[in-house]
């Protein structure tokens, strides 16, 4: 007999197909990648998994990598030596914006871009040097339950157009937000952002902070349930950008999204949802992505509210 969820899930993507929304522009390899795919993934806390379109198709993880990284941060420094070089506040701003605190120049959260290339610096600087981007492609393997791995053309072609991310990077240079070459940031960050995943690598992260930091095939404990909750709280609050209030009244869950059209979403004790369609609303958030998460939302009661 079929399982009823695949069904369900193939009839998701079927019904939410607006071919609204434009592809990723400023990073020339993202504009370059088929804007019809689309790809969904469910896993619960349990490890049982469920995906359904392009879901072996492999995209570059971007901004759904901040989260982990600064889950990342809190294990290897602490709680206090992360908030003293990044807050914890929702911006309301774009993700690329200037969202700095007056006179210190600590970027507001670890979601927005500057937030993250504050965060990526904690990690890259902690020893052994030189060894960041390895560290975090680890981490994230050790998340999906496989060997990942850096799209390397994704990623030097943000690099080659990386003025706004350069830019943020030498502001926090300035404020010695953090004491290394602006630059050098800027590259590990790029790479960050260009680990290769597919959707049901996503679902599989996502589930892991669902099951409050185990990895449910693995059996790793990868975060503590402090690191955890304190990673979902700031996901809930600020991983949507300028439409963090807008998403959390309307689909009520802690998200994040990339501007390669991935998102993940996360319900606590429950479920990992991972999602894939390429094209970007305004906020550069996947525009079916957003729509799918809706339906879900909608049709399993998922508002945590
Ligand atoms: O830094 C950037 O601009 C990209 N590497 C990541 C931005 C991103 O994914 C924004 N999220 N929707």
């Amino acid at each position: 007999m079929r399982s009823p969820i695949p069904d369900y899930l193939t009839q998701v993507l079927d019904t939410c197909a607006p071919d609204s929304g434009e592809l990723a522009e400023y990073i020339p390899e993202l504009a370059a990648v088929d804007p019809d795919r689309f790809a969904l993934s469910l896993v619960t806390a349990e490890g049982d998994a469920y995906s359904v379109g392009d879901h072996q198709d492999a995209f570059t993880i971007q901004s759904i990598s901040k989260p982990f990284v600064y889950g990342l941060a809190l294990e290897t420094l602490g709680f206090e030596a992360v908030l003293d070089h990044v807050g914890v506040e929702p911006s309301g701003e774009a993700f690329s914006e200037i969202s700095l605190e007056r006179n210190t120049g600590r970027p507001l959260n670890p979601m927005i871009n500057a937030g993250a290339l504050a965060t990526h610096a904690l990690v890259a600087s902690t020893p052994p040097a030189d060894s960041g981007v390895e560290r975090i492609l680890k981490l994230l393997s050790s998340l999906a339950g496989r060997e990942l791995d850096i799209d390397e053309k994704v990623a030097r072609s943000e690099l080659d157009n990386g003025y706004r991310n350069l830019a943020l990077a030498n502001l926090l240079r300035s404020y010695d937000v953090f004491t290394g070459d602006p630059r050098a940031v800027v590259e590990g960050y790029v790479r960050q952002c260009a680990v290769r995943v597919t959707t049901a690598d996503l679902g599989m992260m996502a589930a892991t902070l669902a099951s409050g930091g185990v990895q449910p095939h693995t059996g790793e404990q990868i975060f503590s349930r402090p690191v955890v909750r304190q990673v979902l709280s700031v996901m809930a609050t600020c991983g949507m950008y300028d439409a963090a209030g807008d998403w959390l009244t309307t689909i009520g869950i802690p998200a994040k999204s990339g501007v390669s059209g991935g998102i993940i979403g996360i319900l606590p004790g429950q479920l990992g949802i991972a999602v894939f369609s390429p094209r970007l609303d305004p906020h550069g958030t996947s525009a079916r992505g957003v729509e799918v998460c809706e339906r879900l939302s909608r049709d399993m009661n998922l508002h945590l509210m």
